[in-house]
């Protein structure tokens, strides 16, 4: 599989973190049930709602000290480590998971359960704690701190980054995700239109499968492993 491919480009969705015990959002136990998106992840539910807003990442952010990587994590940062040409993991996700197993050449394009954003001044910054309604920012000194997640109708982080990784690489590669939310569904279309190989690993079929050169169905614990060794050869 690897003979003439240089550049690599790995999205990355929740369906990575399910064997690490992290929820999905649209799974059968999927996060958004119990919660409306409307009601935790919108503008308009944070102006509307901060409480619940706020406490509905802390205890997400929280839940984070009782996880941890697994072997899909694991192996794509032994791809990234060892990986000779350009390679870039475009995370949805807003766990710290890729970090933990020493992924580096990360992004995470739907923001991060551990940072704060300021909403006066834009300064992002590391948060592990709680962040309640009205944190003050290190920056400006405004009480404007909110969780640094890229809500529903916000624009995600470093697009122009990923378009051009995107538009140079030879594979891409999409991990766990349903395919369901744009722009990060549309990454295959623009991978394929710079004649990139396309692979998807996805336990079940996604929304985007059909324009997947190859899909594989099944656990990323075995997959992603699998794959790498491929790639590693
Ligand atoms: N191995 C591989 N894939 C899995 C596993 C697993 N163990 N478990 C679940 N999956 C797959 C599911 O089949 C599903 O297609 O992971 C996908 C998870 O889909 P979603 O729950 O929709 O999560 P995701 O695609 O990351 O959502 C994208 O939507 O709600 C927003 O911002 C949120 O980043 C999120 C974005």
């Amino acid at each position: 599989m690897n003979a003439d491919i240089n550049n690599i480009v790995i999205l990355t969705g929740a369906g990575i973190s399910a064997e690490s015990g992290l929820a999905t959002f649209r799974g059968p136990d999927g996060l958004w049930e119990g919660h409306r998106v409307e009601d935790v992840c919108t503008p308009e539910a944070l102006a509307r709602n901060p409480v619940l807003v706020h406490r509905f990442y802390d205890e997400r952010r929280a839940r984070l000290a009782e996880v941890a990587p697994n072997p899909a994590h694991q192996a794509l940062a032994a791809l990234d480590a060892a990986w000779g040409g350009d390679l870039l993991i475009v995370t949805q996700n807003v766990d710290d998971l890729h970090e933990r197993a020493g992924a580096q050449r990360l992004l995470h394009m739907h923001g991060e359960l551990q940072s704060a954003l300021c909403a006066a001044c834009g300064k992002a910054e590391a948060w592990t704690a709680p962040l309640p309604p009205a944190s003050v920012c290190t920056g400006c000194g405004q009480p404007r701190l909110r969780p640094d997640i890229v809500f529903f109708g916000e624009m995600p982080y470093d697009m122009e980054r990923i378009d051009a990784a995107l538009c140079r690489a030879d594979l891409f590669v999409s991990i766990g995700t349903s395919g369901a939310v744009y722009p990060a569904a549309g990454f295959v279309q623009t991978a394929r239109h710079a004649g990139a190989r396309t692979l998807e690993l996805n336990l079940d079929p996604s929304a985007g499968s059909a324009y997947f050169e190859e899909t594989r169905l099944g656990p990323a614990s075995e997959l992603v492993p699998e794959m790498v060794r491929e790639l590693l050869g």
